[in-house]
């Protein structure tokens, strides 16, 4: 009987060299004449083991890693494809606390199928949720939807259901749906793993809004710098055409939907939602005014459902269990689960999805096992570049979209940024500005002018001209930035900034003492 060996074909397995592990285990196999089936699965998200090779025993999948191409001759000689001991052996993969103790509905089949496996797909409840929507009225899946308390999980977390109720509710002949998987934030990469690791969840997830707006065309903005995903998603979009899940006739409803992948233009605000439906119409990234919501007057001025990928790839799971099993995990207005991304200087790193509630403490020392370095953690960026620096106090705060914003910081797109005690606070805010002046699109002054200016004021605290005068003045342009810019690019950019002054501010004035040493030995 052939021996199934799964090697992960996700970019982060690719990096560490997964092709040349999956051409050694072929190579050795037929050296040894084993019968062996070689698959490509998506990512556990474990990432620092990384390439995880499993291999399928009577008892269920049996990890080992992280596997390097010299290891495979070793593998074979202690039995690893029949589950034999070997020191890279991690056991049976579903038992691995950082996988078991996670909440995966979203992220239900990524590393377990082969991401082009319309089998796989189907064998693990795959398009159930579409069947089901295809059973109901538009108005009842947007209120299965609704139901849910499903947010936008981009960043701004605004209902989902709400949002497809606007584009439901505006005549128009032609409607789209487009998905935002441009995942500019800095430490995030659940979009990626979602569509190389379980394209067609993202494609049933985006045929179900169609369906219940009265969409006929999607499109994929997705991210430049991810090539691995874009391939993957056009092979599935192609597969799923083929078996009547995407075309002029869904399962044969009558309703039609098709779907274009577009690779981003490589640039931050692109994420935007407006600046990204500029990008898409073939025009320059630079945010729309809002009103008209995109929801209203969206590409090429149509109704247009704008969702990020995690967003739209929670929408089967809702339609197939329902509303209510989706919404009994969380906490308050925190409906359901979040993919977070736990990057940065830290020992365990990768994607954990857990219900609404997870402290970053849990995260970091449970599942990430603290510092990559050993030294202590403090610092933590939560939210992308334009997410707040969380200081200890802050860590055993749940992780639910009200409480963050109450302690003025974000949940966003879930990405955490570990920092340890070596990280400089008064530099790293510096930065934050420095990014908002090279990504500005440059529509408003606040943050065209502001950020530049910025980065100088920063400059001076920095080197200790005038400080309290100029602290007062970065105050001052923050308070400008956050009340007077267009959208969040330079609206939020002042919540890294105050946070490390605020909480961090011993590193400026470290900054200053190592500027007065520094010109104290030059005197
Ligand atoms: C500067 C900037 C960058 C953004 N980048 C992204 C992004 O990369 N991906 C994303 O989904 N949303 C991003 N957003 C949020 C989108 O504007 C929008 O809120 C989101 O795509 C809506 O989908 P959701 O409701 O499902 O979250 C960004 C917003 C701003 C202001
Ligand atoms: S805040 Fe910045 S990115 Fe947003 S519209 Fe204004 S200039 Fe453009």
């Amino acid at each position: 009987m052939s021996i199934k060996i799964f090697v992960p074909q996700d970019s982060a397995a690719l990096a560490l060299g997964a092709d040349v592990v999956a051409e050694n285990v072929l190579i050795e196999a037929k050296r040894r004449g084993i019968d062996v089936t070689l698959v490509r699965n998506g990512s556990r998200g474990m990432l620092w083991l990384e390439p995880l090779v499993e291999v399928q025993t009577a008892d269920g999948r049996m990890a080992y890693g992280p596997v390097g191409p010299e290891d495979i001759a070793g593998l074979f000689e202690a039995n690893f494809h029949l589950g034999g001991a070997h020191t890279l052996g991690l056991g049976l993969t579903e038992e691995i606390d950082y996988l078991k103790r996670q909440e995966r509905l979203t992220f239900a089949r990524v590393g377990i199928t082969d991401p082009l496996s319309l089998a796989d797909y189907l064998a693990l409840s795959g398009f159930q949720g579409l069947h089901k929507a295809l059973t109901m009225a538009p108005t009842e899946i947007v209120q299965e939807v609704t139901e849910s308390g499903l947010r936008g999980r981009g960043g701004a977390a605004f209902p989902t259901g709400i949002k497809w109720k606007t584009v439901l509710g505006t005549a128009a002949a032609q409607k789209y749906v487009v998905c935002n998987a441009d995942e500019g934030d800095s430490g995030t990469f659940a979009d990626r793993m979602i569509m190389e690791g379980d394209p067609f969840v993202l494609i049933e997830g985006m045929t179900i809004a169609a369906v219940a707006v009265g969409a006929t065309q999607g499109y994929i903005y997705v991210r430049s710098e991810y090539p691995q995903a874009i391939s993957v998603l056009n092979k599935a979009i192609d597969i799923a055409r083929q078996g009547g899940y995407l075309g002029s006739d869904i399962l044969g409803s009558g309703k039609a939907f098709e779907l274009e992948v577009r690779k981003a233009a490589g640039s931050y605000v692109c994420g935007e939602e407006t600046a990204m439906l500029e990008s898409i119409e073939g025009k320059r990234g630079i945010v729309r005014s809002k009103p008209p919501l995109p929801a209203i007057s969206g590409l090429f001025g149509k109704p247009t459902v704008i969702n990020n990928v995690i967003s739209l790839a929670s929408v089967p799971i809702i339609l197939d269990r329902g509303a209510a099993f989706y919404k009994d995990y969380g906490m308050g207005r925190s409906r359901g689960t979040l993919p977070f991304q736990l990057a940065g200087n830290i020992r365990q790193g990768g994607l954990i999805e857990k219900a609404f509630g997870v402290t970053l403490r849990e995260l970091m020392v449970d599942y990430g096992g603290g510092s990559a370095s050993g030294r202590p953690i403090k610092a933590v960026q939560v939210g992308g570049p334009l997410g707040t620096y969380l200081p200890e106090s802050q860590w055993d705060t749940p992780l639910d979209y009200e409480a963050y914003m109450a302690m003025g910081a974000v949940v966003g797109h879930g990405g955490i940024v570990v920092h340890d005690d070596t990280a400089d606070l008064a530099k790293l805010a510096r930065y934050a500005m420095k990014f908002c002046a090279i990504e500005s699109c440059g529509k408003c002054t606040p943050c065209r002018i502001g950020a530049t200016r910025g980065v100088e004021v920063m400059d001076k605290i920095i080197a200790n001209q005038d400080r309290p005068a100029q602290i007062e003045l970065l105050r001052d342009l923050c308070d400008t930035m956050l009340n007077g810019s267009m959208c969040a690019m330079g609206g939020m950019t002042p919540y890294p900034v105050l946070s490390a002054l605020e909480h961090f501010s011993q590193d400026f004035a470290q900054a200053v003492h190592e500027e007065t040493v520094a010109g104290e030995h030059h005197v």
